[in-house]
Order: C-alpha cells, then sequence, then structure tokens
C-alpha cells in the first residue's frame, strides 16, 4: 500500500540540502525523503546514510522521473533553479526551491509560467519569515501595536565571507545576501518598495573587488506606503553573525536583539561581558529551516496555497537587480525602471 506520507525528493546535499534532509528525517513527521541526489553521489549518499533516505543518487533526473515521488526541494546552485523548477512542473512535483530562483528575471518568468501552467505548487526559501523575532515583529505592525509604520532598519551581517569561488558564481552580494533583506523588508512592513538608493565597498577582502563584487552595502529603500527603510551588509562581522531588526512607528517601536547560546553575563570588576551570539544560519535560523519545510509540507497536504510564493521570490530579485543598477549609477532607482510587471503581495 502507498504511503500517505508526502513523498519528497531532494535536489543537492550541500550547505542547504541537509539542513532540510535533517528537518525532514527528525522533525516533520507528515512526510518523508525518498530520495536524494547530487552530482557529488558521495555526498548524496553521506546524508541519505545519516537521515535515513533510502536512495542516493547522481542525477536529478532521477528524481523528476520518478513518479512515485510528490514534490521536490530544490537545493542546487542557483543557475540550476530554473531548468529544474520547469522539469519538476512538466512531471507535476511540487516544488520548494532555495533562493534566489535565477539571477534573470526572463528565466524567472519562465519558470513561473510552467508552474502556473502545470498547477503546481512553487515555494521560496526565504526561510527568515519564518523566525520567532521577526513573526513577532511582522505581527507588532500587522495587529497595529506600534501605530503606523516610518522607520525600518534591518542588520544583517555574515561572520565571514563565502569563498572566492562562491563569490563568483554568486550573482552579487544584491541578490546572494541582501535578497533575504528585501525579501524581510515586504515581510516586516506589509508593502511593497517603490524605489532603493545603494551605495556599497570593499572593505573586507579585495578579492571580492577583484571579482566585480561588493562586502559592505547600505540601501536605503522607499516604500510605496512611505516607510523608509535601511539595509546594513557586511560580509565580515568578527563577533558572529548579526541579525537585527526596528521599526519605529507612531506609537512606539520594535526591535530584535541577536540570538546567543546562552544568557549568561558575567560581570567582574574590569566588565560586564556576554558569551558570542549563534554564529551562522546553521544554528541562527535552525528553528525557521523547519518551520519554513513543515509550512511547505502542510500547504501541499491540506491543498492550502504556500506561505512564500514565486512573485515574492520574482520581487526580491527585482530589488536585487534596481539596488545593482542604483549602485553602478549612482542614483536612486525606481523598481519600474528594472521591471515593467506591477508587484502584488502575496
Ligand atoms: N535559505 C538560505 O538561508 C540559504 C543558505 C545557503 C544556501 N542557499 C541557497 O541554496 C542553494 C545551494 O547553496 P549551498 O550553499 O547549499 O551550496 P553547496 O555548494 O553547499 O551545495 C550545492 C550542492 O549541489 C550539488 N549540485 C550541483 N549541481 C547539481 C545538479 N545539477 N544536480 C544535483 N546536484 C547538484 C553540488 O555538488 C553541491 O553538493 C543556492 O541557491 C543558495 O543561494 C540558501
Amino acid at each position: 500500500m502507498r504511503e500517505t506520507k508526502l513523498r519528497i525528493g531532494i535536489i543537492g546535499s550541500g550547505r542547504i540540502g541537509r539542513v532540510h534532509a535533517e528537518s525532514l528525517a527528525f522533525r516533520i513527521p507528515e512526510a518523508v525523503t525518498v530520495a536524494i541526489a547530487d552530482l557529488n553521489v558521495e555526498a548524496a549518499r553521506e546524508v541519505a546514510e545519516r537521515c535515513g533516505i533510502p536512495r542516493a543518487v547522481r542525477y536529478s533526473e532521477e528524481i523528476l522521473n520518478d513518479p512515485a515521488i510528490d514534490a521536490v526541494l530544490i537545493c542546487s546552485p542557483t543557475e540550476t533553479h530554473a531548468n529544474l523548477i520547469v522539469g519538476a512542473a512538466r512531471t507535476g512535483k511540487h516544488i520548494f526551491c532555495e533562493k534566489p530562483i535565477d539571477h534573470s528575471l526572463a528565466k524567472i518568468d519562465l519558470a513561473l509560467q510552467e508552474v502556473e501552467k502545470c498547477g503546481v505548487k512553487l515555494q521560496v526559501g526565504f526561510n527568515r519569515r519564518f523566525d520567532a523575532n521577526f513573526v513577532r515583529v511582522r505581527n507588532a505592525i500587522a495587529q497595529d501595536e506600534i501605530g503606523t509604520p516610518c522607520l525600518m532598519h534591518i542588520i544583517s551581517r555574515d561572520p565571514a565571507p563565502p569563498p572566492i569561488s562562491y563569490i563568483k558564481t554568486s550573482g552579487g552580494i544584491f541578490l546572494d545576501m541582501t535578497i533575504h533583506d528585501f525579501d524581510m523588508a515586504r515581510f516586516l512592513v506589509g508593502d511593497e518598495i517603490e524605489s532603493v538608493y545603494a551605495t556599497g565597498s570593499v572593505r573586507v577582502d579585495p578579492e571580492i573587488g577583484i571579482a566585480g563584487d561588493l562586502d559592505t552595502v547600505l540601501i536605503v529603500l522607499q516604500f510605496r506606503n512611505g516607510v523608509i527603510g535601511t539595509i546594513d551588509n557586511s560580509r565580515k562581522a568578527v563577533y558572529g553573525y548579526d541579525q537585527r531588526v526596528e521599526i519605529l512607528g507612531s506609537q512606539g517601536a520594535i526591535a530584535t536583539e541577536n540570538c546567543y547560546p546562552n544568557q549568561a553575563i558575567l560581570s567582574t570588576g574590569t566588565a560586564i561581558q556576554r558569551d558570542l551570539p549563534l554564529n551562522f544560519f546553521m544554528d541562527r535560523y535552525t528553528e525557521s529551516f523547519v518551520a519554513e519545510m513543515r509550512a511547505f509540507v502542510q500547504a501541499v497536504v491540506q491543498k492550502k496555497p504556500v506561505p512564500v510564493s514565486g512573485v515574492d521570490g520574482r520581487v526580491a530579485v527585482v530589488v536585487g537587480l534596481a539596488a545593482r543598477k542604483s549602485f553602478d549609477e549612482r542614483r536612486p532607482v525606481q523598481l519600474n525602471e528594472v521591471d515593467r510587471t506591477e508587484p502584488q503581495l502575496a
């Protein structure tokens, strides 16, 4: 008899593929991973063994062509996403795709059209929307706890830059790193971004500049409803993963601090100290990864809309492209300069 659990295939068993494989194996009983694919089949085997996945394969086609698989997680590098979305949609599989969908709006539009045509679900991996701190901030806005929102600040700094090989194919800081913050900004404010002014610099590693990218950026967002937002990104904060937000409204403010491995404060005759914050996304956002995967599984099983749509994935790329144009041309850029489609909140 066929299992009643949602049957999932994972494509890509690198950093993020492992995170999702573990969530499904140990935290989400409504689904079962039946196969995992990676061009590096040894990596797939290792994850399969740890997570009790019965099949490890080399090629994504083995997952896409398996009629017993209901849904796929696309966790391979960004340049593979759009084609895999099209392949999965055509074989009738529901799709969870890591961010960003692609760096090109034309490729994103083709993929989203195919998803629409085939009637499958697509959720994009903006996991931070499922973080308890940010959910609380969103609720304060949605439930009018701080009055009319006026200013929004996001601080988002990595502990250390990725390897230069990763930087070279990442699409640049705005599409690789800030993309999470562009989505977070829309999520928290609950309205659309109209224009972007981005400035940036290379302060962390000259090699990042040689690769054509930036490692230190500051962005000003102007929202349709009048809210003004800033995003501050650095590829290197020596004290750990710095992830904070604040919104000021007409009746108050709401802010979140970093997350720490413990709450202990050490007070001595010379200083008051605490341990460093959780070091990177695997530790800081563990629970949000579980929650986003649970939400995907529930959306498919219960035939509900996904909480983060293909349109959300596309809008964040539009903002990223506008930010790069703003940096290159040293002026604020309206989103409709890079995209003529009217954005819609999901
Ligand atoms: N949501 C998040 O916080 C988050 C965090 C990290 C990465 N990501 C995204 O996830 C994606 C993967 O990033 P990563 O850091 O896990 O990369 P990674 O390099 O650690 O892993 C990618 C894996 O995919 C495999 N692969 C490459 N091409 C493949 C193909 N055609 N079929 C099957 N496997 C293939 C590689 O061998 C590798 O093992 C990227 O799009 C990235 O932007 C999201």
